[in-house]
């Protein structure tokens, strides 16, 4: 034990100045650990404000181009797309999810040819697309696992073909890396990033998501039987440990703040890279306080976001991410 007893030992004294606090300080946030996820919609020049996300948007494709443009300038590595699917093109199959043309692909084409030096990354569930609102294809009301895989790696081929550089199956099917690996291997796609939502439990805090993606109304049922119990912990390790086996090269634990346990847990136990998930819920929280003047929004998103790199993670998925870069300066 290297802590006398008082007054040998004062805690004060390393707290006493700015200089000093800094000196001292153990963990730090940085603009390289963000990722920032946007909402992308059809149409042009336009953006859809998302009510329960303060400060979010669906933006068309050619702004979207300039939002990743603006993220790359101010350092920011990665930004994540979803798609908000019209619901004439949502169907029971989610042939959508697989089409070469469809919003998130040419989004990702787009964004490649317009700003090459961002990391794109692109989600791998068949909600938007889905008409009844689930990450797996439905049939008599069970999610069908084997059939969804095939379905989300006909989606992983399609979307790296697109361009992308980091496929990050939302999913929570069984089997699926392993598949997607190996189906990106043999489409000459082996460079290609997978970053799996490997410990992704069935969360309240995805509420204001399924607005911004056009869920909401149409899902039917609930999550818990594909996603992960809250009451669980172990189970997020061997979930990570079979992950990383079929072929992911990084990992994520979702939500974030309320599972910050999870983040500690996996970072001790592979030493893998470890993303968390800030996600929308976590986000209003602190959005909606803010606004009505409850807390202070800036401090609260900084504070926030290095309790993650606190708990062992490397990077972060948040939609503050740009405000961070400039706030960080
Ligand atoms: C679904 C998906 C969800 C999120 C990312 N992908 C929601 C869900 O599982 O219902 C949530 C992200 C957020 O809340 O910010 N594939």
């Amino acid at each position: 034990m290297t802590t006398g007893p008082y007054p040998t030992t004062r805690f004060r004294r390393t707290k006493r100045t700015d200089a000093l606090r800094r000196m001292v300080r153990e963990h730090t946030l940085s603009v390289d650990d963000l990722i920032w996820p946007i909402f992308i919609r059809d149409g042009e020049d336009d953006e859809t404000p998302v009510p329960s996300m303060p400060g979010v948007a669906r933006l068309t494709v050619d702004r979207a181009v300039r939002a990743a443009e603006t993220a790359a300038g101010l350092g920011v590595p990665a930004i994540c797309l979803f798609p908000y699917i019209d619901t004439s093109l949502k169907t029971e199959a989610c042939e959508e999810a697989w089409n070469p043309d469809n919003l998130s692909n040419r989004a990702t084409r787009a964004i490649k040819a317009a700003v090459p030096e961002i990391a794109i990354m692109t989600d791998v569930a068949l909600d938007p697309y889905n008409i009844n609102g689930h990450d797996g294809i439905v049939k008599d009301d069970v999610i069908l696992n084997d059939e969804s895989v095939e379905a989300l790696v006909k989606m992983t081929v399609a979307q790296a073909d697109a361009g992308a550089d980091i496929i990050g199956p939302s999913d929570m099917m069984d089997g699926r890396i392993g598949a997607m690996r190996s189906a990106l291997e043999a489409a000459s796609h082996q460079d290609v990033c997978i970053l799996s939502y490997a410990a992704k439990y069935a969360s309240a805090f995805y509420g204001p998501f399924r607005d911004a993606v056009g869920a909401s109304g149409l899902l039917k049922g609930d999550k818990k039987t594909y996603q992960m119990d809250p009451g669980n912990s172990d189970e997020a390790l061997r979930l990570v440990e079979r992950d990383l086996r079929e072929g992911a090269d990084m990992v994520m634990v979702k939500p974030g703040m309320p599972y910050l346990d999870i983040c500690r847990r996996v970072s001790d136990a592979f030493g893998a890279p470890v993303a968390a998930y800030q996600v929308s819920g976590e986000y209003a929280m602190i959005k909606g306080a803010a606004e009505r003047g409850w807390i202070d929004g800036d401090k609260a998103m900084l504070e926030s976001l290095l309790a993650f790199k606190r708990a062992g993670c490397d990077a972060i998925l948040t939609y503050f991410a740009v405000d961070v870069a400039r706030t960080l300066g």
